[in-house]
């Protein structure tokens, strides 16, 4: 059976990690995979987190199963950060299960639609983030694009993104990025969010909200203010949140999946159906990362910490984006990166082409995705000269 297997390519984003590592230049700078580093370029353990964990530690009574929906105050706590005092909590309208990460939440989330409307398509932005389509194809959903990002103007095509979705059928569903647009960096600004909810509320499609970066791009609050606009507009809506960036909870696998109903009954029946499809893929999610998030969250001080550490975090990739904004103008290069400033969260497509990046690579040392994505934080004081050379050098 396995001999009729052909091989695959590595993927795009995680195979340059391995070559990364074997990459013997000492200059090398890993500007590909989307994790958070300090200046040093370590990712380091939060230290809210190693807190949390000493007190697990001691205080875990059992190693017994926790259920499908996984830890509740977690999903509880998740559900007040993604959408604050919204009424739709207050009318007990949302759900949350407890997820293996944020992709861990998009196939639940994947599996939940096909139960709802097995004919259901996924709209994605063009471009999103390069597991979105191979997660949905891979459940079995049809994925079309809408227009998103305007390569040549560096901007959000947002005329074309309305025009494309207004035309969308209803029952379809709509993936949209809640902050900190990966891979571009592009975000939506307050009115076009307002835009974009009566949109679906006149044209009848579900949001599905992929909020893997909260607190990445301005705040908290301000990067779950799209998300709570749709959320006013609409009766139902999906949420898939990742604690991966935020908490830097990465290989502990802690996401959410939430859905939001016309009303509580709904809200029950969906929530049995989305645990049904938890059962049917993984029985349940680890419990790790959610008494971590859980602790956390539980504890005045140690949030007041992590909003420390997460301000750090952010404040210390925007001052990157202006570094490398001036670094490059710096050295004289025709082409205008004065975009990476405008942008949030960790990404943004330098706008290169697929020889100069391989020339990064091979030449310098320098990972980047084949999109031309970079990841800012993977810049220092002490590399930022030797990037902004080599990249002077490849757009000669
Ligand atoms: C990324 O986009 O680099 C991250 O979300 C990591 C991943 O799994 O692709």
């Amino acid at each position: 059976m396995f001999s009729a297997l052909k091989p695959l390519p590595t993927d795009p984003i995680l195979g340059l990690m391995a070559a990364y590592k074997q990459d013997t230049n000492p200059n090398k700078i890993d500007l590909g995979v989307g994790v958070y580093k300090d200046e040093q370029g370590n990712t380091p353990v939060l230290k809210a987190v190693k807190t949390a964990e000493a007190f697990r530690l001691e205080n875990e009574k059992s190693k017994s199963y926790i259920g499908l929906a996984g830890n509740l105050d977690f999903c509880h706590k998740m559900e007040s950060l993604l959408l604050g005092e919204h009424q739709a909590l207050l009318a007990n309208r949302v759900r949350t299960a407890q997820a293996p990460g944020g992709t861990g939440a998009l196939r639940v989330a994947a599996e939940f639609i096909k139960r709802c409307n097995k004919d259901a398509t996924i709209w994605v932005t063009n471009p999103t983030w390069a597991n979105h389509i191979s997660l949905f194809e891979a459940a079995g959903l049809s994925v079309k694009e809408y227009p998103y990002y305007d390569y040549e103007n560096k901007d959000l095509m947002f005329d074309e993104m309305i025009e494309t979705l207004s035309k969308v059928p209803k029952g379809d569903v709509v993936l949209v990025h809640a902050c900190c647009h990966n891979p571009s960096g592009m975000d939506l600004n307050e009115t076009q969010w307002n835009t974009l909810a009566q949109l679906a509320k006149d044209v009848g499609f579900t949001p599905l909200v992929d909020i893997a970066y909260q607190g990445f791009g301005s705040s908290l609050e301000e990067d779950a203010r799209g998300l709570r606009i749709l959320a006013d507009a609409v009766e139902e809506l999906i949420i898939c949140s990742s604690c991966s960036k935020n908490f830097g909870l990465y290989r502990e696998r802690i996401g959410a999946c939430s859905l939001i109903a016309k009303d509580s009954a709904t809200a029950d029946i969906s929530s049995s159906v989305m645990l049904s499809v938890v059962r049917a893929i993984y029985s349940m999610p680890p419990a790790h990362g959610a008494d971590i998030v859980n602790t956390i969250l539980g504890s005045t001080e140690l949030t007041q910490q992590w909003h420390q550490e997460l301000d750090e975090m952010r404040n210390r990739i925007n001052g990157l984006r202006s570094l490398i904004k001036q670094s490059l103008a710096a050295k004289g290069i025709a082409q205008d990166f004065s975009f990476i400033e405008r942008q949030h969260g960790m990404f943004s497509f330098l706008g290169i082409n697929k020889e100069q990046i391989a020339r990064l690579q091979q030449e310098y040392g320098i990972y980047i995705v084949g999109s031309s994505r970079v990841n800012v934080a993977g810049i220092s004081d002490t590399n930022i000269d030797y990037f902004a050379n080599a990249v002077a050098d490849v757009c000669k």
